[in-house]
């Protein structure tokens, strides 16, 4: 007893006491403390960021300078400055990969949220703030608990899913450049501690975000072209209305602090050493105030996989001049000094850079002493990460997101007083791993999609059928046994990691080796039509279960992450109401008969690819057929929509704006979007609303898409494009108005082929499934 005493005396004090917490310190600079760092002007917060960075870099040596240009930064001891990890990952929660963030203290895992592309079909740019809200606080939890090198993170991957085969399109939020670019400003507000609503930066950043791949990456290794070392041709009217508004939108509207360069060429120039790319249009148009990093060894890549220069040397020159000033990787560290004492190079041109990255670095809090001590971040503590509140966001993100492709005769939901027994079979069906997808953290806990469903069917059977997701060989004859012995089955099957990920495309787009085989046999064998629900991030061919009976119902999960089980539990049984939306189109096997190399969006000239008419890329131009459109998703309800006036609700089928201006030429048929200008482009936005009913049998929250298209689809205009989206929870039988504000500038307008913006004049026409409104622009 008397020996046991102080031990609990000691571990309540441990508990209570902040300072025994807080005992291990992050990294930080300008400890009050220390009295030499107090004579350093680059230590006053009264000073500007400007002031303190030229102080701080008016100390350095040329080698000191040239080491802090690497995502590895080292300590600056003379001065008290530590060491920086700049490479941190958090795509989807925080993240194990990079280097700046560590698991192995007291605090073991962070919320796991679901891979983006299902996030992404909730359509809630709400939902998506709160995510990026949650891993920026996670985030500094782990800073202040001395688990963090780094609060820079390389996340969110917002690159438009222009293939389906693409192995980091599940990393996105699809492929419609509009989506794209509010889940990018979304969840870049939230990381970095923006308010939702306006436009400005916190005077401390909660954590910095990084937009990437800047620009036109999304190819992996398709048939051996890799992206180290591929060109990506695209057109000026490609660039400007497809790959670019994501990244307009992350830095005018969500203000980032950071961007990456990727690996890719466009038209013949690396994007990590495109002057006109970095500072021309990214700190120049859309006043990118932040740190420019290359992907990880890039610049490295430029002369090693591209033999894009004749030496190192130049690689390094060719991107720092060009406004990169951080490079992953040690190719900078290592020819700078060379490339200056060539010539190349000179000590300004590293200052710029160096003034971008101490800049971050102060915004961030890491020069005003130990930041866990000081507001607004440091009274985040460890008992924040994986909160209730934090597991419960994950939870709706996978109930939100989750499409219902399929169900006919209503198979679901299923009544849990009828489901006496239950077979569960699949290779996805009770995996942890595979439900995380790529750049996934440790999560808080998980639950498997067999462990979900064991809550609500008591006699569960399981069996995985296939040895893995490639599905080899399968044990189809135990399957069907199982499937003919149970009331019901649900089948968890589709892709993991082995198939679709970073440095790896698909080829195929049907589902591998012998799943399809085994669904069949098993539907065929089962009592009552079987429920198949997919794990994977890019589309997969599924066409044959459409005309399929014996397939009842169909559910897209993409990788749900931690709370991923019990969502589709959830779902299954009718305790939440799906009404995900999916974020790409799912293509027919046939369209890999197009390489993924091909850049272009729009349907081709007829000789373009031999033999075939090149059919286009994504809902806005793919002319071929689709086993789902983008945008499809059921409910467990039916919804009708009618666009109707403000004032009273009746019927709207046709309207004229006016665009008041003087500026422009009136016999033209477009106008040029800069000619209008602003006053007259902001005095013709208007309200739209859309009279939506939920018709039962249950209630839900319903997404309305609003589509815009033109009478015509000549050159180049899309077949149609998404101009907004926005939800209503309704009860069943319940009407409810959403609301859309169309700005005609933004929303009517197309780019040309030389890139240029311009409204057309006459009919436009917005459709909301079955209902159009015919707008007529007139000046
Ligand atoms: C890169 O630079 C070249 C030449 O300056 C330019 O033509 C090209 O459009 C640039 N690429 C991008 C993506 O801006
Ligand atoms: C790089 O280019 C040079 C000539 O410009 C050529 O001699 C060399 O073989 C090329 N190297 C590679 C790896 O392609
Ligand atoms: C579980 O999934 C992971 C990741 O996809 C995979 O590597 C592993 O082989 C799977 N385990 C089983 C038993 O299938
Ligand atoms: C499964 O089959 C594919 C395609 O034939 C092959 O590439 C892969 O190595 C096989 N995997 C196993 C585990 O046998
Ligand atoms: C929804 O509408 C479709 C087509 O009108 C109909 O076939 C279906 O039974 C309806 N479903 C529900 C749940 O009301």
């Amino acid at each position: 007893m008397i020996i046991h005493m102080p031990l609990i005396l000691l571990f309540s004090l441990f508990v209570q006491s902040p300072w025994l917490v807080f005992s291990v310190n992050p990294p930080f600079a300008c400890d009050p403390s220390d009295p030499a760092t107090q004579q350093y002007a680059f230590c006053k917060p009264t000073l500007s960021i400007k002031q303190r960075t030229h102080d701080l870099m008016s100390r350095l040596t040329l080698d000191e300078k040239i080491a802090q240009l690497g995502d590895i930064a080292p300590p600056i001891t003379r001065l008290g400055v530590p060491g920086y990890q700049w490479w941190s990952e958090s795509l989807h929660g925080v993240s194990s990969g990079g280097r700046g963030i560590h698991f192995d203290g007291p605090i073991k895992a962070a919320t796991s949220f679901p891979q983006v592309i299902l996030t992404a079909a909730t359509f809630n740019p709400l939902l998506w703030y709160q995510i990026g809200q949650v891993i920026g606080k996670e985030a500094r939890a782990l800073y202040n608990a001395g688990q963090a090198e780094g609060l820079t993170f390389w996340s969110p991957n917002i690159n438009i899913f222009r293939d389906p085969r693409w192995g980091r399109g599940q990393e996105t939020p699809g492929e419609d450049p509009l989506t794209t670019s509010i889940y990018a400003a979304s969840y870049v507000k939230g990381l970095q501690g923006s308010p939702y609503q306006g436009g400005y930066t916190p005077q401390v950043l909660q954590a910095s975000a990084c937009c990437k791949h800047f620009t036109a990456y999304d190819l992996e290794n398709w048939e051996g072209i890799v992206r180290d070392s591929f060109n990506a041709e695209v057109s000026a009217q490609d660039l400007e209305d497809t790959f670019q508004p994501p990244f307009k939108s992350c830095i005018e509207e969500g203000h980032a602090s950071g961007i990456m360069c990727s690996y890719n060429q466009v038209n013949g120039v690396p994007n990590c050493a495109n002057y006109t790319l970095l500072t021309q249009t990214a700190r120049g148009r859309w006043k990118f105030n932040g740190y420019i990093t290359s992907d990880c060894d890039a610049v490295a890549d430029i002369y090693e996989a591209q033999n894009y220069t004749k030496t190192p040397e130049d690689a390094v020159a060719y991107t720092i001049k060009a406004g990169m000033d951080l490079n992953c990787g040690n190719y900078v560290q290592n020819y700078a000094r060379n490339a200056i004492q060539q010539g190349k190079l000179t000590e300004a041109d590293l200052d710029r850079a160096l003034q971008n990255l101490f800049s971050v670095r102060m915004w961030l809090g890491l020069f005003d002493g130990n930041p866990n001590r000081y507001p607004p971040y440091g009274s985040i503590r460890s008992d924040q990460v994986c909160s209730q509140d934090h597991q419960n966001l994950a939870l709706q993100a996978a109930l939100d997101g989750i499409v219902l492709l399929k169900n006919t005769e209503s198979v679901l939901p299923l009544l849990k007083s009828q489901v006496s027994s239950l077979a569960v079979i699949g290779p996805n069906a009770n995996n942890f791993t595979v439900l995380l997808g790529n750049y996934a953290g440790p999560p808080c806990k998980i639950t498997t999609p067999l462990m979900g469903l064991q809550s609500y069917a008591k006699d569960t059977r399981y069996l995985a059928g296939c040895q893995d997701v490639a599905c080899n060989s399968s044990s189809i004859d135990q399957a069907v046994q199982l499937a003919s012995s149970v009331d019901y089955v649900v089948m968890f099957m589709g892709l993991d990691q082995s198939q679709e990920t970073e440095a790896l495309d698909r080829i195929d787009l049907v589902l591998p080796g012998m799943q399809r085989d085994l669904i069949t046999s098993v539907a065929k064998a089962a009592k009552k039509p079987v429920i198949l629900v997919l794990i994977c991030g890019g589309p997969v061919d599924i066409d044959f279960v459409k005309s399929n009976p014996k397939i009842g119902a169909v559910l897209w999960a993409g990788y749900p992450g931690q709370a991923g089980g019990t969502a589709i539990a959830q779902i299954l049984f009718g305790e939440h109401n799906p009404g995900g939306k999916l974020p790409t189109t799912w293509y027919p096997q046939e369209f890999t008969r197009f390489p993924m190399s091909i850049m272009r969006m729009r349907a081709g000239p007829s000789n373009f690819i031999k033999d075939h008419r090149y059919p286009g890329r994504t809902y806005r131009f793919y002319k071929g057929y689709s086993v789902f459109q983008f945008g499809y998703g059921l409910s467990y309800s039916n919804y009708s929509h009618e666009i109707v006036t403000q004032s009273d609700n009746q019927l709207l089928t046709k309207t004229t704006i006016n665009l008041h201006t003087m500026n422009i030429d009136k016999n033209l048929d477009h106008y040029h979007i800069e000619e209008i200008g602003s006053e007259a482009c902001k005095s013709s936005i208007f309200p739209v609303v859309v009279r939506v009913k939920n018709h039962g049998p249950m209630d839900g929250r319903h997404t309305v898409l609003m589509f815009m298209r033109w009478p015509k689809e000549l050159n180049g205009r899309p077949t149609k494009q998404l101009i907004g989206f926005n939800s209503v929870y309704l009860k069943a039988g319940e009407v409810g108005n959403v609301k859309f504000i169309v700005s005609p500038c933004k929303h009517l307008s197309r780019a040309t082929e030389d890139g240029k913006w311009v409204i057309d004049k006459g009919s436009h026409f917005l459709m909301v499934e079955e209902d159009e409104l015919e707008i007529n622009v007139s000046s």
